[in-house]
Parts: structure tokens; sequence; C-alpha cells
């Protein structure tokens, strides 16, 4: 812990205009997170790194600590492209070159990292760092900015600046070169981060991967509630097995670690390269159960297909005869159909040929919601909706639903109380949460999810039937589901 460069850190932080914060991603690491991350490092003699986006040197003059101690002269370039940070930046450095007594180096370009490595990349042959540590902003790029098209000019298509200042980097380093990173977990899964997955997949090996069990921990001073991880990247070292690594919070206190195959890490014939990560006190029992696609046991997932601002001028706030009933969320309590419900969203949609082609017909659906409240301790909810419980040909789903149909229809009752029940068991949030890096559900996080057997979720429906639903059941009905290996492995 180096409580000079903290209080550098709190001092800075506090004299940063708010929407300029937000603005640039300016949300300062810590230097206990910033020692354990150079501690990462291996340090031969002489190296060449690089820290984009560098605040106030936090992980920078972290970096050099820990090079000193190991005998490492350091040449270090930094970019930070905010004025108020870069004289604060200068001094940290100023300082280090001078207890470095020529061991030290260090360049400030005052300039956007963006342009600069983009431009670098093309033109220049002096690159190939040793070593790069970041902390990059957290920023969405919109895709006809300035910087996306910059970014298209070396091959990256991402869509965050913390995406792209890793994927420059990764450019930007010379063979064996190392890089550490404190990033949103965002870019573990879904369709956006696929061309950044695939990039650092096919350019770098995973050498380890640390995770705060707490998500607000990080950044704690910054009321930072994202959750993020800690990367280490070996540029142009063929995969082998992946150190995943867990602390509660940035003291490192409980710090464990295991090793994983890297096949567990990702799944060798994901197209998707989703980046799954298991925490170090082991996998759940779930992945025994779940051998199959969705495709495999002939269920699909969608997106709920009505946008009901698209479909305004059809909204009935009570039900009528010419009329399908609309469900939202709040149409659930404690697991049960509440429907119709005193809401300022409609209960029903005005039947209209606009309106039919989103409808579904009436049948057993489950439908897990796509975004969880906040006080909501599971992140995959799921409900079943019966046949009986709706009096109407057809259904509207709305969009923050995501609906299991078999060909836009409904599947068997079993498969449907099967279901809904393994989706809300514990031991499949876990797995679901080291699946998924971001609290919002996706179809597609479904889709790319193992699932038990039709069979296997037939009989876990029909024993659910005379079952309480609270948690304490679900999680017994899938343990006996895991545990009886003729029941469940067929
Ligand atoms: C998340 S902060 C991290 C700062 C520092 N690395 C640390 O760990 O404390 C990201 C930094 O990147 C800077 N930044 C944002 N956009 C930039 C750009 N395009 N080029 C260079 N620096 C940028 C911000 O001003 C901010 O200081």
């Amino acid at each position: 812990m180096n409580l000079v460069i903290d209080k550098v850190r709190r001092e800075a932080s506090s004299l940063l205009d708010a929407q300029r914060r937000s603005d640039l991603g300016q949300y300062m690491t810590p230097s206990s997170i910033a020692t354990f991350m150079a501690s990462l490092f291996s340090y031969n003699g002489q190296a060449r790194l690089l820290d984009a986006g560098a605040g106030v040197g936090s992980l920078t003059s972290a970096f050099f600590d820990q090079a000193l101690q190991e005998g490492t002269a350091v040449d270090a370039e930094t970019w930070e492209i905010d004025n108020t940070l870069g004289s604060y930046l200068k001094n940290t450095l100023d300082e280090y070159v001078l207890r470095g007594q020529g061991r030290i180096k260090a360049h400030i370009h005052a300039a956007d990292f963006i342009e600069d490595a983009t431009s670098s990349i093309q033109f220049s042959s002096n690159n190939h760092y040793t070593h790069a540590i970041l902390n990059p902003p957290y920023k969405k790029i919109s895709s006809n900015s300035k910087h996306r098209k910059l970014l298209r000019t070396v091959g990256i298509e991402t869509v965050n600046l913390y995406t792209a200042f890793v994927a420059l980097t990764v450019l930007l380093m010379g063979k064996g070169g190392e890089v550490v990173a404190i990033i949103p977990r965002s870019f573990c899964n879904g369709s956006y981060y696929r061309p950044f997955r695939n990039l650092i997949l096919r350019t770098c090996s995973i050498r380890q991967l640390h995770l705060f069990e707490s998500r607000n921990q990080a950044f704690q001073d910054d009321e930072i509630l994202q959750e993020n991880i800690i990367i280490h990247l070996i540029k142009g070292e063929p995969q082998g097995s992946v150190i995943v690594s867990t602390s509660h919070d940035a003291k490192f206190l409980d710090y464990r670690q295991t090793t994983f195959d890297a096949a567990v890490i990702v799944k060798p014939n994901d197209i998707e390269q989703f980046i799954h990560i298991p925490t170090a006190t082991g996998q759940t029992s779930v992945p025994r159960l779940c051998a199959h696609t969705l495709y495999d046991i002939g269920l699909e997932v969608c997106t709920g297909p009505v946008v009901d601002f698209r479909l305004k001028e059809y909204w009935l706030g009570e039900p009528a005869e010419g009329a399908a009933p609309l469900l939202y969320p709040h149409h659930f309590t404690d697991g049960f159909l509440c429907w119709p419900k005193s809401h300022k969203k409609p209960n029903a949609l005005q039947l209209a040929s606009n309106v039919s082609k989103w409808l579904m017909p009436r049948g057993h659906y489950v439908l897990v919601k796509r975004f969880s409240a906040k006080e909501e301790r599971r992140r995959l909810v799921a409900y079943h909706l019966p046949y009986e419980a709706l009096d109407a040909a057809h259904i509207g789903f709305e969009n923050h639903w995501n609906v299991f149909h078999i060909g836009k229809h409904g599947m068997d009752e079993d498969t449907a109380k099967g279901l809904t029940t393994f989706l809300n068991s514990t031991v499949l949030d876990e797995h679901f949460r080291v699946f998924s890096g971001h609290t919002q559900v996706n179809a597609t996080d479904l889709r790319n999810m193992r699932y038990p057997s039709r069979e296997q979720l037939r009989k876990l429906g029909q024993r659910a039937i005379d079952q309480p639903n609270d948690q304490a059941s679900i999680d017994r009905l899938i343990e006996e589901l895991a545990g009886l290996k003729n029941y469940c492995m067929q």
C-alpha cells in the first residue's frame, strides 16, 4: 500500500468536474490494487512499460516500486489526456525518476491514447512494449464517433473505451509482453464483445483472472458498482492453464487461487468464445447436470417480442373483448401471476393486424426477467406461465422478458415446471454469475447455457408439482436431480 499516492489520488479526484469525470471515466485505482497488479508481472532486468490513461500515476508508481525491488530498470510511457491529472502524474513520475538514479525513465504523452496508438500501430515500428499496466476509462463509444473510426483503421471493432484501450495495448506489445489490466467484467460474454474476445484470445494467452467477490469493493472510494476483474495476458504465448484468484475486496486478506484447464475458461467449440470464470471455491454440481444445449432439448428462447411504446395506440388499461393480455415482470408477485394489475403500463393490447404478429398463442411458457432488481437475491428469476392462467387465445410478452418457447408456441406443463425450477435454483444462479459478467440476463446467455435433458426436466417438473415454491424446496429438488445418477445422467 502506498499512502502517498492514495492521498494524491483522493486530492486529484476531489478537483475533478463530475461531468468530465464521467466522460473520461476518471476512477482511479487504490494503491492496494495497484500493488497487487504490479506483483503479477515477471521482471527480468529491463522493462519498457506502457500505462494508457495513467491518471495520477497510481499503477505506474506501483510498477516502479516493484521493479526497483526486483532490480529492473524501466523506461515508461504514459498517456493522460486530462491536464489536471497530468500535472499530478508529472510530480509522481518525476519523483521516481529522481529516486531511481538512472534506472527509471518516464515520459508523459498529454494526448489522446486512441489517436496516438492507432497512428503508431500503422506507421511506427517502435512499439513492442514488454509490460503494460492499465485501468482504462470506461465509456461507450458510439458507432459514428471519431474513436470508432480510428479504431477501425487498425481492425478493432469495439463498443467501449476500456476494450479499445486493452485491444490497442495488446497490438502495441512485443512477443512475450505482459498486460495486467483492471477492467469491467462485461467483456467476458455478450455478443458485442465477441471481436474483442477474439482479438485477445487469438493474440495472447490468459495467465490469470482475479475476481473481487464484493462488487463495489474495488473502487470503493468512487462508489463504483461495476463488477471489475483483473486480467493478466501474455502476448504471443500459447494458452496454458489459467489461475483464477479471488479476494473479497481490495485488501486481498482472503486471497485464494486455483488453477483451471484453459478449456474450462473458454470452451473449445464455443464460437462466441465466452470467458467463464469459475470461482476458487470450486464449481457447483450444475455442470454435471448440464450436458445439453437448448437446441438438443428442443426448446428455444427469445426476448419478449412486444416493444410496448411501438404499440402505444393499442394499449388498454383493462382486459377487454378482442384484446390480448400483455405481461410485464410486475405482473408476477411471489412467483405467481397477478394480472390485471393497476399500473401506469397497460394490461392488454387491442387486437389488430400489426399487433397479432408480436403475440404468442396461449400455452405453458417459462419467462425469465431480463433485469433483476438490486435487492433481488438471485440474478436468474424465472416464472412458469401456465396454460390455464389466462383465458385468451394469444398473449403479449413485453420486452423485459426472455421467453422460453417451442417454435413460438408453449411447451408441455412438466417441462415448463421443471425448467422453471431448474432456472430458479441457487446452484444455477451461482453458475450463471460465474458465467455472466453483467447483471442483465440476455436471451443469448440463456441460449448458450447448458441444460438437463428434456426427460430430466420433465421428471423435475413432476416432482415440483406438490412442492412448496420456496428456495430450500427448489434447491432440494435440484440436489435430488444432481445426486440420483440414473435419474439424471440419462
Ligand atoms: C479509469 S481512470 C484510471 C486512471 C489510472 N490508470 C488509475 O488506475 O488510477 C482512466 C484515465 O484515463 C484518462 N483518459 C480518458 N480518455 C483518455 C484518452 N482518450 N487518452 C488518454 N487518457 C484518457 C482519464 O482522464 C483517466 O485519468
